[in-house]
């Protein structure tokens, strides 16, 4: 049976490489949809867990994992000898950047080489990690290639681009559509029927290249509209114009408007990562991205305004930084979920450390939290989710800089003297006015109560 039969007959092995946020709903999906899934990770600890059905992935509850695994639909392994009953090799592992600031395809790498020895005739293999346009051409290709094989004729080479939205309610990857890339129209169309068996939309586009660009196009889109929205901000405290009340107002225009909120910045695997892997490829094409430059510097400062409006707020109080207590309300880098990678939260912690100020912090979904360790050379430390009740009894301030659901704000301002929302989640509090220090919004008219 040839590959495209396979797949449209649910008969294809898929191989999810990296079991992640990204690579496990996948896993789960393709198996869900009637494929036999294997699912491959250099972490041994998360391959006995998939195994034993347990998932530490939110997006994929361990209830719907477990079944899957049972049924022999879904099986985990750390073995890439695994790959010679794979039909299909799905590459899902991360795509960070260094001290520099300089794209780090180690993973990608590693993964094309645990592959090639196993690579036979007729299998394809689509890589959805986010990287700079020319990857999958430049440097996956190669390495694939050192198996005697040649892409695009003894076997199918792929660019998907991925999307999922972790802890998102309404999108997942059944239904997120997918840009599907290949390094010619029959690898293009045969990603396009495998990808069609998940979700109902599959654009295909013209090159691996243009499939790269795409994603960073979204992911730089939001980058430069939340710094645009953060710029705005600084300006609107200033002219005592809630920003909030502003940006509600021009959603209202039906047309040719994109509601993008302010905040402490930017943070998570995507957003504060993937321009660079842009500007730092365009330099080989002696191009400079100014948008993206200016984007990131607007966002990287944001933590440092969210710590002069706690200095601020203390100021209200007659207290210095130096010595207060300050609570920060949560760590994860966006609301409801636990993913606390590149969070604003530890910049803003790092500052308030460094100007001697107590740091405790509360996070349901993060009960530990690393900062420091970073480009700037401070010393690593853990720091661990304290109770709420007893975090705010001991704050001098509060800092709200991700807004989860489940955190009673009311309890919040009610508790402390001062808060600082960087968030929003506070304004239709009614007993807000006073105490709470929202960024992007006039001062409070009245000090707050003392
Ligand atoms: N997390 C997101 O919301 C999101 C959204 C869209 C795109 N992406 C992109 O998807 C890619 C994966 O991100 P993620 O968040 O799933 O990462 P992750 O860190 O959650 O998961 C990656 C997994 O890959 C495994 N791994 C690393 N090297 C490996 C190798 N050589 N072989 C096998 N397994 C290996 C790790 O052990 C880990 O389990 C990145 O390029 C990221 O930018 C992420």
């Amino acid at each position: 049976m040839n590959l495209q039969a396979k797949i449209d007959q649910k008969q294809a092995t898929i191989c999810v490489i990296g079991l992640g946020y990204v690579g496990l709903p996948h896993a789960t999906a393709f198996a869900q949809a009637g494929f036999r899934v294997l699912g491959l990770d250099v972490n041994a600890r998360r391959v006995v867990a998939v195994n034993a059905g347990h998932s530490d992935i939110p997006d994929v509850p361990s209830e719907t994992l477990a079944p899957l695994v049972a049924s022999g639909a879904l099986q985990a392994t750390g073995d890439y000898s695994r790959l010679a009953e794979a039909d299909v090799a799905l590459i899902c592992v991360p795509t960070p950047f260094d001290d520099m600031k300089t794209p780090d395809l180690a993973y990608i790498i590693s993964a094309a080489e645990g592959i090639a020895p196993y690579l036979h005739a007729g299998q394809m293999v689509i890589l959805q990690s986010t990287t700079y346009p020319g990857t999958t051409e430049e440097i996956v290709q190669p390495i694939l290639e050192r198996s005697g094989l040649r892409a695009g004729q003894d076997f199918h080479l792929v660019f998907s681009p991925e999307r999922i939205d972790p802890g998102n309610q309404q999108y997942s990857a059944h239904n997120i559509p997918k840009v599907v890339g290949g390094l010619t129209p029959a690898c293009t169309e045969l990603a396009c029927r495998l990808f069609g068996h998940l979700t109902p939309a599959v654009h295909a586009i013209s090159t691996p290249r243009a499939a790269e660009m795409t994603k960073l196009l979204e992911n730089i889109f939001r980058s430069v509209n939340i710094a645009l929205v953060n710029e705005l901000a600084l300006l609107m405290e200033r002219m005592n114009i809630d920003i909030w009340e502003v940006i509600a107002a021009a959603k209202t225009k039906p047309f040719g408007f994109m509601g993008f909120s302010p905040g402490p910045g930017v943070g998570g695997h995507c957003i504060p990562v993937d321009p660079y892997y842009l500007s730092w490829k365009a330099r080989e094409f002696d191009f400079y991205t100014k948008f993206i430059e200016l984007a990131a510097e607007v966002n990287a400062d944001m933590p440092e305004h969210v710590v002069r409006k706690i200095t601020a707020g203390l100021n209200l109080a007659g207290k210095a930084l130096n010595g207060a207590r300050v609570l920060i309300l949560c760590v994860a880098f966006k609301r409801d979920i636990d993913d606390a990678r590149n969070s604003p939260a530890q910049r803003v912690i790092e500052l308030l450390l460094d100007s001697g100020a107590e740091v405790a912090y509360y996070d349901p979904f993060v009960p530990s939290f690393v900062v420091g360790g970073t480009v700037l050379h401070r010393p690593r430390l853990t720091l661990r989710s304290t109770p709420l009740e007893s975090g705010l009894a001991g704050a001098d301030a509060v800092a709200i800089i991700t807004g989860h659901s489940g955190v009673d704000y009311a309890q919040v301002v009610t508790s402390c003297a001062i808060v600082i929302d960087a968030v929003n989640v506070t304004s239709a509090l009614p007993a807000s006015s006073g105490r709470v220090i929202r960024l992007g919004a006039p001062m409070p008219a009245a000090s707050p109560p003392l």
